[in-house]
């Protein structure tokens, strides 16, 4: 029954708020109806949410998840990589939020693949798409990622004291240091399992009372809703030559590395 509840207040919520989000998505590469502005949406279906999201027979992945996951194991950032040489953290196979991006992003799952068709019969299937390559996001396309994860921020790394300390204890020339986004910002620490030096990530506690441990995924810098560049939370495309980026994710990146080690 508990359950039960939760799914209705949560469908009452996702409804509540639809109006507002479908706003903001409306014109993003993430309405992949019909109607969107990409080059990779439906043939005939119009609404936007069900790439997403179902209001019923979700898969267990919140909220309300409807597209496939993806079942692959990711090549990882490790610091033996000159791009990431100051990393203390072992990264750890995707979790939480970063796996419902990658359901998509990774290239192995068709775009249309969901677990609850839209309609009366629903049940899984395929939403029929175009812009696709055999209704898998296409290699060449901008917003292809694969599953090679060495050259994307790592993510799904949980974000705890030990960590902080750690960093900023600045044993190594050029790394940077590392605090907590602020609570209530637009920069979010989100759930993950996955551990630093075997301790869970910092325990956050959301305003409707629920708890998770945090750490970084993809959706700390991006929600998927909104109408920026790259749907970042903060920053902008404008170049920043001093930051070695052609775009100014500055505020962006300031926002957990305040500064670099001596
Ligand atoms: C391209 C995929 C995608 C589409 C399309 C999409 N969403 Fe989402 N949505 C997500 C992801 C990923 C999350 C979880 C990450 C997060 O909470 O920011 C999410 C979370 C949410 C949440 C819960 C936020 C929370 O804090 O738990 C709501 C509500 C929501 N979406 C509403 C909508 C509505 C309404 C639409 C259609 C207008 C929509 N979404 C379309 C990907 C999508
Ligand atoms: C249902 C499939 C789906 C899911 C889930 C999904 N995306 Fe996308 N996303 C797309 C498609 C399709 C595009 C357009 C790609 C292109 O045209 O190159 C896109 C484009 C993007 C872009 C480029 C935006 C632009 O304007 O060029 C970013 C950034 C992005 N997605 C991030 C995310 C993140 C972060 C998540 C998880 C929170 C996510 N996506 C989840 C399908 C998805
Ligand atoms: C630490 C912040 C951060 C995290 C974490 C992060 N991104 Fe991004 N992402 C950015 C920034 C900044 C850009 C724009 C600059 C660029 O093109 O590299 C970007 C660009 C993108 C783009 C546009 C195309 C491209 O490759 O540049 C996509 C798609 C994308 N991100 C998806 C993801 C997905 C999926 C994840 C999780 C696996 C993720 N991002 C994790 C900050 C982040
Ligand atoms: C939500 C917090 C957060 C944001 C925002 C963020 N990072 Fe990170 N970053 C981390 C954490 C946590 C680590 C893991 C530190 C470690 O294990 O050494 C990390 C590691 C790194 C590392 C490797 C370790 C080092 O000291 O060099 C680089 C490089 C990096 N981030 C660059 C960026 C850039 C560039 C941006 C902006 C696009 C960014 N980060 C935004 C949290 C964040």
């Amino acid at each position: 029954m508990k359950k039960v509840v939760s799914a209705v207040v949560t469908v009452i919520f996702i409804l509540s708020v639809a109006v507002v989000v479908w706003a903001g998505i409306a014109n993003t590469k993430h309405n992949l109806s019909v109607t969107g502005p990409g080059t990779i949406k439906a043939v005939s279906e119009t609404r936007i949410c069900v790439f997403c999201h179902t209001p019923h027979g979700a898969s267990p992945a919140r909220p309300l998840w409807n597209h496939t996951l993806s079942s692959q194991t990711y090549t990882l950032p490790t610091s033996s990589d000159p791009q990431w040489s100051n990393l203390l953290t072992t990264v750890q196979q995707p979790d939480g939020d970063t796996r419902l991006c990658l359901s998509c992003h990774d290239g192995t799952v068709a775009i249309g693949s969901v677990v609850n068709l839209p309609g009366p019969a629903g049940g899984a299937g395929t939403i029929s798409m175009q812009g696709t390559a055999g209704g898998l996001m296409p290699p060449a396309a901008y917003g292809f990622i694969g599953t090679d994860l060495s050259g994307t921020h790592p993510v799904s790394i949980a974000m705890n004291d030990a960590l902080i300390n750690d960093k900023n204890a600045c044993t190594q020339t050029g790394a940077y240091t590392l605090q907590y986004p602020p609570g209530g910002g637009a920069v979010r620490l989100r759930p993950t399992s996955n551990t630093y030096n075997g301790q869970p990530g910092q325990l956050i506690t959301t305003p409707t009372g629920f708890t998770y441990n945090g750490g970084v995924q993809c959706t700390s810098c991006h929600d998927p809703h909104i109408e920026t560049t790259d749907f970042l939370v903060l920053g902008t495309g404008s170049p920043d030559p001093t930051k070695g980026h052609p775009g100014n994710w500055s505020a962006l990146c300031d926002t957990c590395h305040p500064g670099t080690c001596p």
